[in-house]
């Protein structure tokens, strides 16, 4: 059922009842109009109420309709809300818990509205690329004045009910039911304007501002800066002038006419791409959707370093008793002062509340014994990445926890089956490999090991999402899904040293292209010496790989980046000002004519695709190997891990944009470069496999 109808005394009631949060798919238009077409040939009926069951009013359009016929399968939203103005009975919206997109665009056309507080009202369409499509953008200002409305329409987030309905001059909500039951009052509120005429309509108010121009101005100023790459932002206010200067109907047009015409932009489709990826990302194929979880009440964590004090912090913040296990006193101190520190800088800066401080910090304690964390549901280990101590933490764990609990490795390079081999429960044993700052960065690679099994992979999927991560799946290999492809973005970013380029040059080139920071500024952030350390491994393990030796002639000098005041650039002491440095352009230039090689100017363009397609190459045989699950996976892991362009959607959303015939025929000419790795350029089978057959990775 996709919307009830009910009649209580002379109010009919249509109720969207389209779980989990009442999209307005077609089914549920068809039935608001049906219902509406009931109460008008009802001589009984004096009013309507549309409302909506569960858990929200309407979320809005309907996402399994995306992209679907369907979307527009009449009566379409923008009819359904003509059908609803043009009633000639009168029409309230009762809102609660969630008024979103097109469920606030369908409230706009009712003739009243009243609502419960607390309700999460917004138009979010900016946020995939979009401006409100059914009239938001002409409505919304009419009734809450010009700066407000565009407030919410730039930003796409929502704004409590009460808050709104506090707002002077405000006409959204004719009423804000604060006591006793939503349904109730709006039945209650329907009954008293029954007979009231004429019908008000949100299409005839009037909407001014006093210095139109100027405030334009100013806004596009404002959002231009902040919206850089995205061409949505600015539409929206294009749209709310058109609000102000245009009459109703050619305002809609003009809506109308944007909605169209983001829609078929690149930066829409990336943006749409990385909302439906998200959402994929957490269903893995065999594990079903229904699997009972183990229930996590208790977290303990080994380690309180780098990585161990910030993964305490994501349990603290959502509300889990943390302990924090360490060897010495001074380690655990040297933790805890970290974690301290962060959240006092959280309340300095007003970001969180000085008694939510304190509770939170209370849910943390410390123990230098396993003895007591044995209750604990959950454990990660975040202590050094040598197998020799994971080896002596697991087999101590292993003897402490009690039957169930799960136990995780927050391992970055090490194999999590040999970890798990260690216990005599690798069933309960998985990988959670977190991104430095833990406390900060979204991406949570969730390492599924031979025989973890499903309820535990399950159950962390849904920790993750509670600690607020992006999770993505990851089978085990040598760097999971992230870090396996950004040593071949790394290994062309040598090669291009070689040939030519400066450090600066790349990072302003790959900068350019998008990417919060260039791979050598991400180097010296990171910390080079991290890099060299797996090479030295790799040297041994795969002789014959070929490596740029530029990185190790740098880590020889000392320069492992900001830690040591030098890294591929110079640092003014307690700067982060990356400052292009003489020393290590003359070590290039020398490391250079040591081999042979004769420079050449290299394209921004070569240098994009060149580090792009190294990691698109890779993400092909992670995908073979079923390491990764599918591309949009990918396109997560370096969206939310790796600072990927948000408005390329992804390294493997580019590359289907791109083409995936170009990317091979530019890879073919990567390989002819005098100076590249031939054998690098050799596509990945599954590449090879969807270019010959015209297809593209998502
Ligand atoms: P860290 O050196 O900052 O911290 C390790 C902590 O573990 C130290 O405080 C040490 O005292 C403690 N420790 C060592 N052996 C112990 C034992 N047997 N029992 C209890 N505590 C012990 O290291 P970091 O950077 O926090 O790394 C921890 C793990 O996280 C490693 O496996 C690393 O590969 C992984 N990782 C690190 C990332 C990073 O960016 N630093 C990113 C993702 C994973």
């Amino acid at each position: 059922m996709s919307a009830s109808y009910e009649l209580h005394g002379p109010v009919a009631v249509i109720t969207l009842n389209n779980p989990p949060v009442n999209g307005l798919g077609h089914a549920s238009r068809l039935a608001v109009a049906e219902g509406l077409e009931r109460a008008q040939a009802d001589a009984n009926v004096k009013a309507i109420v549309i409302t909506g069951a569960g858990k929200a009013f309407s979320g809005g359009a309907d996402i399994k309709e995306f992209g679907t016929p369907k979307a527009l399968a009449e009566p379409n939203l923008l009819s359904l809300i003509r059908l609803v103005e043009l009633c000639s009975k009168p029409v309230v919206a009762a809102v609660h818990s969630v008024c979103m997109g097109g469920g606030l665009e369908l409230s706009l056309g009712c003739h009243y509205r009243v609502a419960a507080p607390g309700a999460n009202v917004a138009l979010p369409e900016v946020k995939i690329g979009l401006l409100p499509g059914a009239g938001g953008t002409q409505r919304l200002p009419r009734v809450l004045g010009v700066e407000t409305a565009l407030n919410m329409i730039v930003s796409g987030d929502p704004v409590k009910s009460e808050v709104l309905a506090s707002l002077p001059g405000q006409k959204l909500f004719d009423k804000l039911i604060t006591d006793g039951d939503l349904l109730q009052g709006a039945i209650t509120f329907a009954t008293e304007i029954a007979d009231k005429r004429p019908l008000p309509l949100v299409r005839d108010m009037k909407v001014t501002h006093p210095n139109a121009d100027g405030y334009f101005q100013f806004a596009r100023n404002t959002v231009g800066a902040m919206a850089k790459n995205f061409p949505a932002p600015l539409k929206c206010v294009d749209a709310v002038e058109a609000a102000v200067k245009k009459k109703f109907d050619d305002g809609m047009t003009y809506e109308r006419e944007q909605f169209v015409a983001l829609m078929m932009t690149p930066e829409c489709k990336a943006l749409r791409h990385a909302f439906f990826a998200e959402r994929a990302a957490s269903k893995i194929a065999d594990v079903p959707e229904d699997t009972p979880l183990r229930e996590i009440k208790k977290v303990a964590i080994i380690g309180a370093g780098t990585m161990g004090g910030g993964i305490a912090m994501n349990f603290l913040s959502t509300g889990t008793p943390v302990t924090l296990l360490e060897m010495k006193p001074e380690a655990l101190e040297r933790g805890v002062a970290t974690i301290r520190k962060n959240y006092e800088a959280q309340v300095k800066k007003g970001k969180l509340k000085p008694e939510k401080y304190e509770a939170t910090i209370a849910l943390l304690s410390t123990t230098l014994s396993y003895d007591a964390i044995g209750d604990a549901d959950l454990v990660i280990e975040a202590v050094f990445e040598d197998m020799e101590v994971k080896k002596a933490v697991f087999q101590q764990l292993d003897k402490v926890m009690k039957p169930g609990a799960i136990l995780a490795t927050n391992t970055s390079t090490l194999d999590v089956n040999q970890i798990a081999a260690f216990t005599q429960r690798p069933q309960d044993v998985i990988g959670t490999h977190f991104f430095s700052p833990a406390n900060v960065m979204k991406l949570l690679e969730v390492v599924r090991g031979e025989k973890t099994a499903k309820d535990v992979l399950a159950t962390v999927m849904a920790v993750g999402k509670k600690i607020k991560k992006t999770c993505v799946v990851s089978g085990v290999c040598d760097g999971f899904i992230g870090n396996r492809m950004i040593e071949q973005y790394s290994r062309q970013a040598g090669f291009l040293l070689e040939e030519g380029c400066t450090p600066a040059q790349v990072d302003k080139a790959v900068e350019k292209f998008g990417f919060a920071m260039g791979p050598f500024r991400m180097g010296d952030l990171a910390g080079n010496d991290v890099g060299w350390y797996i090479r030295k491994r790799r040297y041994v393990e795969k002789p014959d790989l070929r490596y740029s030796k530029t990185a190790d002639l740098l880590c020889e000098m000392g320069r492992f980046g900001q830690k040591t005041g030098a890294g591929w650039y110079d640092y003014k002491e307690g700067k982060r000002d990356a400052i292009p440095s003489p020393v290590v352009e003359k070590m290039i230039a020398d490391h250079r004519q040591a081999m042979g090689i004769t420079p050449r100017q290299i394209s921004d363009d070569e240098i994009v695709h060149r580090l792009v397609f190294a990691l698109v190459n890779e993400a092909a045989r992670l995908l073979e190997e079923g390491i990764a699950q599918r591309a949009s996976d990918v396109d997560m892991v370096y969206l939310t891990g790796y600072g990927f362009p948000l408005h390329r959607g992804g390294p493997m959303c580019y590359a289907d944009t791109y083409g995936l015939y170009n990317v091979a025929q530019a890879m073919k000419r990567f390989a002819q470069n005098p100076n590249d790795d031939a054998a690098f350029w050799q596509p990945a089978p599954l590449l090879a496999k969807l270019v010959e057959e015209g297809k593209s990775f998502n």
